[in-house]
């Protein structure tokens, strides 16, 4: 198995709070690798960090053989890495084909000048730039609203049209940030079956994703987070059965020394709530 990225002891603090403590993880070459842990316990400061949009204080990312560098997300998307957001990050008045053709911009050749000039070479470009977005825009399935404004485009479709924006960068990793969220249940199935595809044709895949059932049955292994730690890196069968991943998901007391976040404890709990039967209109 070749090792495409490494992790080394990567530490991010925000003030006094310690997002990410010492955490290595390392993703092969062809796997779906998930990275789980409840909210707060710092998978999406991983990617931000991996992402070039953080500076982790202590540690380092090896990428490709070759360490990434930090805080340049354009030289991280350069070398191979696509992310997603947890919270969509689309050109909302954009269509979707546009949006597409945004991320292919990263890759063009074509000088500003020339595209200015609008010479033969730029408007060819441009030309296969609209092709291959359409091509992903099909790939992803959204290639009916091609022409449709993103920002009115279903959930579930926005979150594949960035999956597709990500993709037009041509990257060797692609890191999606709950791609899940707030899809039904057929989205979701079809969602697992495009990050098959996906990694079917060489992509290989880092998934942040609170849906279980999804994440157990797509990724070969998962690292879980929790207060910043990691506490497993495993095939899902055995994170399953990990003691500390238990205790994490069903709220255990925390580290010594460590407050439980906010997260970690209910902000709304209701208990045995019985709605009244709606008196019947005269
Ligand atoms: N820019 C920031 N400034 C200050 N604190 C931050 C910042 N980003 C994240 N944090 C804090 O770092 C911790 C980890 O946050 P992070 O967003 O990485 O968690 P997460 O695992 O992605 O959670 P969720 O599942 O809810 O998305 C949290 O306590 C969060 O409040
Ligand atoms: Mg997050």
């Amino acid at each position: 198995m070749i090792t495409l990225l490494e992790a080394k002891n990567i530490t991010k603090r925000f003030g006094g709070l310690t997002a990410l403590s010492d955490v290595s993880l390392t993703i092969r070459k062809g796997e779906v690798y998930g990275l789980i842990g409840p909210n707060g316990a710092g998978k999406t400061t991983f990617f931000n960090v991996l992402t070039g949009a953080y500076t982790a204080e202590e540690g380092e990312i090896v990428f490709g053989g070759a360490e990434l560098p930090a805080g340049k997300p354009h030289l991280v998307v350069a070398a191979g890495i696509a992310r997603t957001f947890q919270n969509i990050r689309l050109f909302r008045d954009l269509t979707a084909l546009e949006n597409v053709m945004a991320g292919h911009h990263i890759r063009s050749r074509a000088n500003p000048f020339s595209i200015l000039l609008q010479t033969r070479q730029a408007k060819e470009e441009e030309r296969l730039i609209t092709e291959r977005a359409f091509e992903l825009l099909k790939y992803v399935g959204i290639e009916r609203f091609a022409d449709t404004v993103s920002k009115n485009l279903s959930y579930g479709d926005q979150r594949r049209l960035e999956i597709a924006r990500a993709l037009a960068t041509e990257p060797q990793l692609l890191a999606l940030d709950e791609p899940a969220a707030g899809m039904n249940a057929t989205e979701t199935a079809r969602l697992r079956e495009l990050v098959q595809t996906i990694r079917h044709d060489g992509v290989t895949v880092l998934l942040i994703e609170h849906d279980v059932k999804l994440v157990m049955g797509l990724c070969d292994r998962l690292a879980v987070l929790d207060f910043g730690k990691k506490i497993a890196e495993d095939v899902p069968a055995e994170v399953q059965r990990n003691d500390a991943v238990i205790a994490a998901y069903l709220g255990a007391t925390p580290s010594p020394g460590q407050e439980p976040s906010p997260s970690h404890t209910p902000c709304l709990q209701l208990q045995d709530l019985r709605s009244p039967t709606a008196p019947s209109r005269p």
